[in-house]
């Protein structure tokens, strides 16, 4: 009878025997918590519904994809009741948010019945809602959709984009803040 693998006897000594237990699985409340520690900006998505009325929500999904074609991204909670307006938009403008803009973060959070109330902006071209403030901007339409478990993945090519001189807004651990050099 042969001997035991030499290569298994060493792989045991080497791993404890919980490295072959399951991986642990992440909770939302642990992934929530976790991702928490990775920085972003903050942006206001916008749109027009149906009727022709301004509509938009906070993200802090939103990330670059590709350079060319300029294609941009951001996901949606499956829960959000505007889900019907943005499956039928054929477009979204992506207004990231300027230190100082924390109130207009909170206003497109919110569930006030019009969230554009009191808040200044111009039609873009397709008529996207363009905040005004925002240090940067980017006018798209729709250019795939994908699954993305408890959210839809929203791609965007972009068909115009603008700066403004601002210091971006930045979120992290559940607080806005701004930018500080580091070191
Ligand atoms: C800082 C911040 C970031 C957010 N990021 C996202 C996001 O990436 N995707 C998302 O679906 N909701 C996000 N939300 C929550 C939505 O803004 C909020 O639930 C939504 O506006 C509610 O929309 P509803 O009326 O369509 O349900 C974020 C909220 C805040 C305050």
């Amino acid at each position: 009878m042969p001997g035991p693998n030499p290569k298994a006897l060493a792989m045991s000594q080497i791993l404890p025997a919980s490295s072959f237990a399951a991986p642990p699985c992440p909770t939302p409340a642990d992934m929530r918590a976790t991702l928490a520690n990775f920085a972003t900006g903050v942006a206001v998505i916008s749109t027009v519904d149906a009727q022709g009325r301004p509509f938009g929500m906070t993200v802090n999904s939103f990330n670059a994809v590709s350079l060319d074609p300029p294609l941009v991204l951001w996901s949606l909670g499956l829960g959000a009741q505007s889900l019907p307006i943005w499956r039928a938009a054929g477009g979204f403008a992506v207004n990231i948010l300027s230190a100082g803009q924390e109130p207009l973060s909170r206003q497109f959070s919110s569930r006030l019945e019009d969230r554009f109330a009191g808040v200044n902006w111009r039609a873009g071209r397709d008529g996207l809602p363009l905040l005004d403030g925002a240090v940067a901007q980017f006018e798209c339409r729709f250019w795939a959709r994908y699954p993305g478990g408890d959210h839809e993945i929203m791609v965007g090519e972009v068909l115009a984009c603008h700066r403004a001189e601002a210091i971006p807004l930045v979120y992290a651990q559940g607080r806005m803040g701004t930018l500080q050099p580091a070191g």
